[in-house]
């Protein structure tokens, strides 16, 4: 079991969303964290469409999740909200999953025209779950270079993911402590 659970929300093979995912997990992974992830392409198609709950891969992403001590999920926005596959993902998961976690919310865009949608779609998502919101950070596509190891090209957006990062290692440190005292 990992520290830290990356959920990619993408369905797109070559994901902009996944691509900045991948690239916080690393950076999360280097400060000393393990760090797995979940891609709801890994899912099969079926028991999203049909709402398998004891598909075994659902059954191993519920206790990879309530195992871990911090989430990050990303999602494109797809008709300014997340992606229908997240949500069918979410769906198949316990009503608590995230209870004590720290979650980092990180969407993608096209444009700044649903910057919000993180505000309104994605932060309310986890809360439902119980989970505690970081403030996330939403990215447009612009912002993006996919081919390279570190995509984000814009220096206030990658210092804003450099800080979202901070405060999540420091939510997970407190956590430990709490759970020591
Ligand atoms: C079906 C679909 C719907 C989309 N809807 C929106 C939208 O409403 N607002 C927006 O800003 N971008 C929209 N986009 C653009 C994607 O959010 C953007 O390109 C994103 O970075 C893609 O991430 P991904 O490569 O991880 O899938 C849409 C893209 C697709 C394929």
């Amino acid at each position: 079991m990992s520290d830290i659970v990356l959920i990619s929300g993408s369905p797109s093979v070559q994901s902009r969303s996944e691509k900045v995912l991948d690239f916080i997990g690393s950076t999360i992974q280097h400060s000393g964290y393990s760090v797995t992830k979940i891609s709801v392409t890994d899912i099969p198609a079926e028991a999203l469409m049909y709402g398998h709950y004891n598909h075994e891969k659902i059954k191993n992403a519920v206790q990879q999740i309530a195992n871990a001590k911090s989430i990050v999920i990303s999602s494109p926005v797809y008709k300014a909200a997340y992606t229908g596959a997240l949500k069918a993902f979410i769906d198949l998961l316990p009503q608590d999953v995230f209870k004590h976690k720290a979650v980092l919310p990180i969407m993608t865009g096209g444009s700044l025209a649903h910057l919000l949608a993180i505000e309104y779609t994605l932060k309310p998502l986890i809360a439902i779950l119980k989970g505690q919101s970081l403030n996330g950070v939403f990215i447009t596509d612009e912002q993006i270079n996919k081919t390279e190891k570190n995509p984000i090209i814009d220096q206030s957006i990658y210092d804003r993911i450099e800080k979202q990062i901070e405060y999540l290692v420091e939510a997970i440190e407190k956590r430990s402590i709490s759970i020591l005292q």
